[in-house]
């Protein structure tokens, strides 16, 4: 059974915990790799001193030195390296392919034991390296052997935690093939292999295409160890792909030649004449000072360099998960090298939308760092959700408002606002556009509208993307005319895209838009209900909000903001809205109500009777009780939990999407905020 849990996921990425036989860590996670005997930083002070907790050593080494097999046998691989730690060990596939070592050199099955005899934490099979540079064919052959090594691996793992590495070079169909393969066997972990040749050339849309091919077919509970990447220059962008473990031969491979590891990129000290490094060798001495030590003790002042880089890059991924921020660190970092910029792109592109959960923490700024930022997965999937469900598409006139995007948008308009709101949509439908695309007004406090920041000097290919979902909107509205407020903002522009398939009239005032208006016809709904129709639409697909008695519903709203605050049914709250977010989440009697308008059907986690009273009394449902969930559900979605006949427990909020609740046997599904009372 898999010892992996999540704590936060940001996209792919996740903040995790696995738990080994000596002790759990947390991920992502770096593994700095250990000699046996000659490491210049021993595994204690690995951890001591950087905070390392666990370490890869390798056992094709440990096996082929009498000395190190006859203690390693005897007294096991942690007293071998003198660490109580968590250590992982690798096979010698590398050192097979790096010195074009005979097949005969290791046998595959006797290195997997090898590695369970000395008690090693996590091994890793010989899975057979391909060289960027073979012909498909030679690759094809390649990933036949490591999954026939792979599969006469696993029955020997015992206790220990097994590495089956996905190789496939750089064939994104042979990567798949391969974790297809994989994913059946009794793995703990997966390895993404063959990648160091292509990290050394600078090739990251490479592994970027091969990671993700094999990331969507492998189990989601197993952490993906991303080979051979011990460069911080790529660590946010490895994370983003969802990697969770790491190892470095760099640090001390690099220092050995005089460089010096920074996330953003390599440096020889040679060339330097400051230390530009806040680290606690750098801090300490000066580049005249490390350049005229022995060479001996320069190496090792380069090596803890490297190791404090490395370390500090790695904390800050983790942080930049918790705060759903890992995309914008990816996007300074990859502004390193134009081809971890261009490896970024190729990653935004086949992302798609295919995982858009909204971060934990749900409501932090999205800061514009260029033209990735439009691209972002949330960004993406919020203007979908609302070409899918926005309630009102049939309207006499379409009020197109350009606006930048800074918050609140209906402070820039608050007139026409207020005019717009005593009509019904079937007069006006007021819509923002924004550098994110287009955003009907009772939508504009929904995450992330207000909380992204974009600069007033957009550039062509974001206006490109603004305009295309702009258009892609419209297309989707009925109107009879259609009316832009032109405005000093950068989505001005748009006007002659969306007037090149409409007749659209401009006007350049407030004062004309409300004489343009048309008049009051009918007494139209509240404003507040018109708003909380479309947010339970796009929250919960609800396409008719009168099924949910939405005439009966009741509101307070704050004397502060002038915002909703609770929504309320015969006397009781149903909904609080998020002041955050803009989004609702359902009390006890909300979730009843959604279940009864048909609207929970794709919000649903349904729990093992072993759960029901833990979840009723508010504790947390666990993802080993979850029965079944909505294949549609989300890490970050407000869940409805029922028991095995449909009662509903509570309602909380989803940590992992429905894939992921089904796959991992640990950790937490579902946070609960009401339970049944
Ligand atoms: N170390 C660096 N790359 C690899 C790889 O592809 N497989 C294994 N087992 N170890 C590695
Ligand atoms: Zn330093």
């Amino acid at each position: 059974m898999t010892q992996f849990e999540l704590r936060a996921k940001d996209g792919l990425a996740r903040l995790g915990r696995l738990e080994t036989s000596h002790g759990s860590v947390t991920t992502p996670l770096l593994m700095p790799v250990v000699h046996p005997a000659k490491s210049e930083v021993s595994p204690k002070q690995m951890l001591a001193e950087f905070g390392f907790q666990m370490v890869i050593t390798n056992s094709y080494i440990i096996k082929s030195t009498e000395r190190f097999r006859e203690t390693a046998l005897s007294q096991g691989v942690h007293s071998l390296l003198d660490f109580s730690g968590p250590i992982m060990t690798d096979s010698g596939t590398y050192q097979m392919y790096f010195h074009s070592l005979p097949d005969e050199e290791i046998d595959p099955i006797e290195i997997v034991r090898f590695q369970r005899d000395i008690g090693s934490d996590i091994g890793t099979i010989l899975d057979t390296f391909s060289d960027p540079y073979v012909a498909k064919a030679t690759v094809e052959r390649d990933v036949a052997i490591s999954l026939d090594r792979a599969k006469r691996s696993v029955g020997e793992k015992g206790n220990m935690l097994l590495a089956g590495t996905v190789q496939g070079g750089i064939y994104p169909d042979l990567r798949a093939r391969a974790a297809m393969d994989l994913a059946p066997l009794d793995f703990d972990i997966h390895p993404i292999g063959g990648v160091v040749p292509l990290m050394e050339q600078y090739r990251y849309s490479d592994i970027v295409r091969a990671t993700l091919s094999a990331k969507k077919h492998l189990p989601p509970d197993r952490p993906v160890h991303l080979f051979g990447c011990g460069h911080p220059m790529f660590f946010a962008q490895a994370a983003l792909l969802g990697c969770d473990l790491f190892d470095s031969a760099s640090y001390a491979k690099f220092a050995e030649s005089g460089r010096m590891l920074f996330p953003t990129g390599t440096v020889q000290l040679d060339r330097l004449r400051e230390l530009p490094c806040e680290c606690p060798v750098c801090s300490s001495t000066t580049v005249e000072g490390i350049k005229s030590l022995d060479p001996a003790s320069r190496e090792l002042l380069l090596t803890k360099h490297n190791l404090y880089v490395t370390a500090a890059e790695m904390k800050r991924v983790r942080q930049a998960i918790s705060e759903g921020r890992l995309l914008e660190l990816a996007a300074i970092r990859a502004r390193s090298h134009p081809s971890l910029y261009e490896a970024l792109l190729v990653f935004l592109e086949l992302i798609g939308d295919v995982d858009s959960s909204v971060p934990s923490a749900g409501s932090n700024s999205i800061f514009y760092t260029g033209t990735e930022t439009s691209r972002h997965p949330l960004l993406k999937a919020f203007q979908n959700r609302i070409i899918e469900t926005y309630p009102y598409r049939k309207t006499t006139m379409l009020l197109l408002v350009p606006h930048q995007g800074d918050r609140p948008f209906s402070d820039t308009c608050a007139l026409i606002e207020d005019q717009v709101k005593v009509r019904g949509p079937e007069e006006v439908l007021l819509v923002y556009v924004t550098p994110i695309g287009a955003v009907p007004w009772e939508l504009e406090h929904v995450f992330p509208a207000q909380q992204c920041l974009f600069p007033s000097t957009l550039d062509g290919s974001d206006i490109n993307i603004a305009q295309e979902r702009v258009q892609r909107f419209v297309s989707t509205l009925s109107f009879e005319e259609c009316v832009w407020l032109s405005r000093d903002s950068p989505t001005d522009k748009i006007i002659s895209f969306v007037s090149s398939r409409n007749k659209v009239t401009r006007v350049s005032g407030v004062a004309e838009v409300l004489n343009l208006l048309p008049p009051q016809q009918h007494s139209a709904p509240s404003w507040t209900a018109r708003m909380i129709a479309a947010i339970l639409a796009y929250q919960w697909g609800v396409k008719d909000a009168t099924l949910f008695g939405l005439e009966h519903l009741e509101t307070s709203i704050s004397k502060a903001t002038g915002k909703i605050r609770h929504i309320m049914r015969e006397g009781k709250v149903i909904f609080t809205l998020v002041p955050m977010t803009g989004l609702l989440t359902p009390t006890y009697e909300g979730g009843l109500a959604l279940l009864r308008a048909g609207a929970g059907s794709d919000h649903t986690v349904i729990v093992d009777d072993d759960a029901v009273e833990f979840v009723k009394q508010g504790k947390s449902a666990m993802t080993r009780f979850v029965h079944s969930a909505s294949p549609k559900l989300k890490a970050g979605d407000e869940a409805l939990v029922m028991d095995n006949s449909g009662q509903l427990l509570g309602v909380g909020k989803a940590v992992l999407d429905a894939s992921e609740m089904k796959a991992f046997k640990r950790g937490v599904a579902v946070v609960m905020r009401h339970t049944r009372h």
